[in-house]
């Protein structure tokens, strides 16, 4: 059995991944394909802690008052959780031949825990260290999107915003995005140009998921 693609989406809050997952995902099942779609923080153990401190229902308490978990924290659990996500339901899939899709991955953790940790190259090579034993995926979707469209997004979304959910961090993310590939040469990485309709950025990541496959549009 040839093992599945593994094909990572990634980009700001409010880029539009999880959408364009879902939409991949209905394009290569109407093609006859089989296929996993999956996200991260996963949705196993460290995934659903991972959320609640995302949310702030769980926090360090303390003299100072409840915080939120520091950005070193957070990068072990977001590390814990990939590995476990990996060997519990990503690797299984790709080796009985299933296409799986992942809504973020480990280049979340570097421009994340970085930008949240003060930017330094210091902090991205651990976080890329803590990362070492990921298994790289075959593509890698980098959407980039204008912050002030992203924002303007997350904001027609229900809920109170998450603790990355910041405009100030999220411009920032956006510019470390854009030269993510850096961290990663040996990745296969595409920028897709996020800030057209969802049918544009799904002919575009279609053409890429395409030429992945060693196949025409
Ligand atoms: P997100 O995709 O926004 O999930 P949801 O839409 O369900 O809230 O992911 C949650 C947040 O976690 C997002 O702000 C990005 C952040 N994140 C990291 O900081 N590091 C990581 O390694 C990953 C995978 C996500």
């Amino acid at each position: 059995m040839i093992d599945g693609h593994f094909i990572v989406i990634e980009g700001i809050d409010g880029s539009g991944t999880s959408t364009q997952c879902s939409i991949l995902a209905d394009r290569l099942t109407d093609k006859g394909l089989p296929v996993h779609t999956t996200r991260e923080p996963s949705d196993g153990p460290i995934g659903v802690l991972i959320r609640q401190v995302l949310t702030g229902r769980v926090v360090v308490s303390g003299r100072q008052g409840a915080r939120p978990f520091n950005w070193a924290t957070m990068a072990a659990l977001f590390a814990a959780d990939r590995l476990d996500h990996l060997e519990a339901e990503v690797i299984p899939n790709l080796t009985d031949g299933v296409t799986v899709i992942c809504d973020r991955y480990d280049h979340s953790s570097v421009a994340y825990q970085t930008v949240s940790g003060g930017g330094g190259e210091d902090i991205s090579s651990w976080v890329l260290a803590l990362n070492r034993h990921a298994k790289r995926p075959d593509l890698t979707l980098v959407f980039d999107v204008d912050p002030a469209a992203a924002a303007g997004r997350r904001e027609t979304r229900s809920g109170s915003p998450e603790l990355y959910e910041v405009d100030e961090m999220q411009a920032e993310l956006a510019g470390f995005y854009g030269k993510i590939d850096e961290l990663f040469p040996n990745d296969t990485i595409r920028h897709i140009d996020a800030n057209c309709g969802i049918e544009a950025v799904a002919e575009a990541v279609w053409a890429e998921v395409m030429a992945l496959r060693g196949e025409s549009t």
